[in-house]
């Protein structure tokens, strides 16, 4: 069946959209872009921008911070392009600087003759930037992206000699990190050029016209005939047909694949909810995460770099981690293995609570906030308070320039993407991977763990996103548990979960979840507090989910999960895979891959998130628009 070997292909995603077209006879081309760009708006929102070539031959530019209806309402009362042959669109998710129209895209190069739209992050932009402003070149934007536009422009007027696709692929060859890039000339109103390397694109055939695009979403409307491009591919593009080759220029061949998706479900890349899509995002976004901060086995934070450098870390006595919901889950998480490697005490704090309690803090307390929107009103309102008391803070976002980076001495954002279901899953393990490296950064600057341990640590963090992809292989495989076990458990009015240390967090995160989206009753417990009272509600109607993966308090989990067991509560256990001793004490068991215990958690909540998902699509829910839920509570 052609929908499940698309789902398949995986496509790691930087979550800007892009879309190119060319065709032969004059075209209401603004219309197509503006289109295909509002259907690839759920990837990135905050700036948008296109380009089309006008019939007097120049490259017409629109940009404009905020949605697509911002840049169509520009276009539309200003001077809408006439018909056309070429032109290039962009929605955008910032990573390098504020969303604004300067920084929108596509990025024209110094004439103005070619420009370019990217989804995707240049890792070694300031030094290319630098080395191109020092040949004469003027850069007018923060963007990382527009490197690209100069590069090309540099090859097309030298080596390259005025081949677009020749100078494009001598472009790329400088360039490290992530792209999905279309680029468009003046000089050639009948070639759009696009490339990715980490970042999706398909290219869409048409009679007479061809389609570039981030995903199919955008170029439906037109065509079924689809082209995946693979990693490390150039694709040139000419009303008559398409050529592909690799980035050293050895031609291609790929045959077009029909699609059989509605434009929504697309949107969806062919998930049924975008809360299942994200979970299957994890591994990418897990790596994203990691993405220019861990190189050759060492931790990199530029991002802390300033805060040094004022000595803004040098006397810090205590953290406190300020968050609410599942960041606060996370910032748990980050008590527990900060407080192992850096030995610094470590408090993590519901924001609302926070934010009324008269806080202790100061000058010497680092506080760090968790948010992935930027905007939950608790979590602002408490950082506004601790600053106001001379707290350093540093914060763990998920969205460039939002609220929360204006009122902290540095970001640490989580690249993971715009997350679009209500329910946070990805979001909630780039922050706890996160949290991880500044775990890691303040072990090693006090001195407590040695480069040996970081290094050990860093080498099992690159492996999760390996770990979290076997999970959900197996969780769509023929022994899947998953999905038959939420089935036997929708009908249940109440569910528990207990875990010890870090896997604590963890219960509270997988009782979060259900709870969101399937509306059944269900609570997290420190295992070891069971004992003395929640024992109580337990019986064979309520069961209990255990996280017994391995680590130095198994034993106790253990012995708590045969407490339970004694009043026949059905049990269910996360698991490391190889513990054949488990199954002595569970009904069900959910295995992972193993890891650290530090590390623990970014394996064991994926089947938790899982089963929750399952649970709520058995029942019916609104999986993606849980009711009474939003996505960024900006009030307090
Ligand atoms: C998690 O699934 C919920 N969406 C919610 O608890 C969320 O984590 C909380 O509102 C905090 O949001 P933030 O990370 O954007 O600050």
């Amino acid at each position: 069946m052609l929908f499940t070997r698309l789902q398949q292909r995986k496509v790691p995603d930087h979550m800007c959209g892009i879309i190119g077209y060319v065709g032969s006879q004059g075209t209401d081309v603004t219309s197509i872009l503006l289109d295909g760009l509002a259907r690839l708006e759920y990837r990135g929102y905050d700036s948008a921008g296109i380009a089309v070539l006008s019939p007097s031959g120049e490259l017409e530019l629109h940009r404009r911070a905020g949605k697509i209806a911002n840049l169509a309402a520009t276009v539309e009362n200003g001077s809408r392009p006439g018909l056309s042959t070429l032109g290039i669109g962009h929605t955008r998710w910032a990573t390098h600087g504020r969303p604004n129209d300067e920084n929108a895209h596509p990025h024209p190069d110094c004439t103005g003759s070619l420009t370019v739209v990217h989804n995707g992050i240049i890792e070694n932009y300031a030094e290319l930037r630098q080395e191109l402003q020092g040949s004469g070149h003027v850069f007018r934007s923060e963007t990382d992206t527009e490197v690209l536009a100069h590069l090309v422009e540099h090859a097309y007027t030298g080596e390259a000699q005025g081949d677009l696709t020749e100078a494009v692929r001598l472009a790329l060859q400088r360039v490290t990190g992530s792209y999905a890039i279309g680029v468009v000339s003046r000089d050639h109103p009948d070639l759009l050029v696009g490339a990715r390397c980490n970042g999706p694109l398909v290219v869409g055939l048409g009679e007479n016209e061809q389609f570039l695009a981030s995903d199919i979403t955008a170029i439906l409307k037109h065509t079924r005939r689809v082209i995946i491009l693979e990693e490390g591919e150039i694709v040139t593009l000419r009303p008559t047909g398409v050529a592909i080759t690799t980035l050293d220029g050895t031609p291609v061949q790929r045959d077009a694949i029909i699609v059989e998706w509605d434009a929504e479900a697309a949107e969806k890349g062919g998930y049924p909810h975008f809360v299942i899509k994200e979970i299957n995002e994890q591994p990418e976004a897990l790596r994203r995460a990691l993405l220019g901060r861990v190189r050759d086995g060492q931790l990199h934070l530029a991002e802390l770099q300033r805060m040094e450098q004022e000595g803004l870390l040098n006397n810090i006595q205590r953290i406190v981690v300020v968050a609410c919901g599942t960041s606060y889950h996370a910032g748990l998480i980050a008590k527990y293995v900060i407080e192992r490697w850096a030995r610094i005490p470590v408090e993590a704090v519901t924001a609302a609570e926070f934010r009324y309690s008269d806080p202790i803090v100061g000058p010497e307390t680092l506080c760090i906030a968790v948010t992935q929107s930027g905007e939950t009103a608790d979590t602002l309102v408490g950082i506004r308070q601790a600053r106001e008391r001379g707290a350093p803070v540093i914060a763990v976002t998920n969205v460039v320039a939002s609220a929360i980076t204006r009122i902290s001495d540095a970001v640490l954002y989580l690249q993971a993407g715009p997350e679009i279901g209500v329910v946070a899953t990805k979001t909630f393990v780039s922050s706890v991977a996160v949290l991880y490296l500044l775990g890691l950064y303040l072990g090693q600057a006090r001195g407590r763990i040695t480069p040996e341990q970081a290094h050990e640590y860093l080498a099992a963090l690159e492996l999760l996103p390996e770990q979290i992809g076997q999970i959900l292989a197996h969780a769509v495989s023929a022994d899947d548990s998953i999905q038959p076990l939420a089935k036997r458990m929708a009908r249940v009015s109440s569910i528990m979960f207990i875990g010890r240390g870090v896997g604590y967090p963890t219960a509270l995160e997988g009782a979060l979840k259900l709870k969101e989206i399937s509306y059944i009753h269900a609570e997290g417990f420190p295992a070891g507090e069971l004992k003395h009272g929640s024992i109580a509600l337990l019986d064979p109607d309520t069961p209990l989910i255990g996280i017994a993966t391995a680590s130095h308090v198994y034993e106790k989990v253990v012995s708590n999960i045969q407490e339970v067991r004694a009043r026949d509560a059905h049990v269910i256990v996360v698991a490391t895979e190889g513990d054949e001793k488990i199954r002595l004490h569970a009904d069900d068991i959910l295995y992972v891959p193993a890891t650290l215990e530090e590390l623990s958690p970014l394996l064991a909540s994926v089947p938790l998130q899982l089963f929750a998902y399952h649970v709520a699509v058995a029942r019916g829910c609104n999986v993606d628009q849980p009711r009474n839920l939003a996505k960024s509570v900006t009030v307090e």
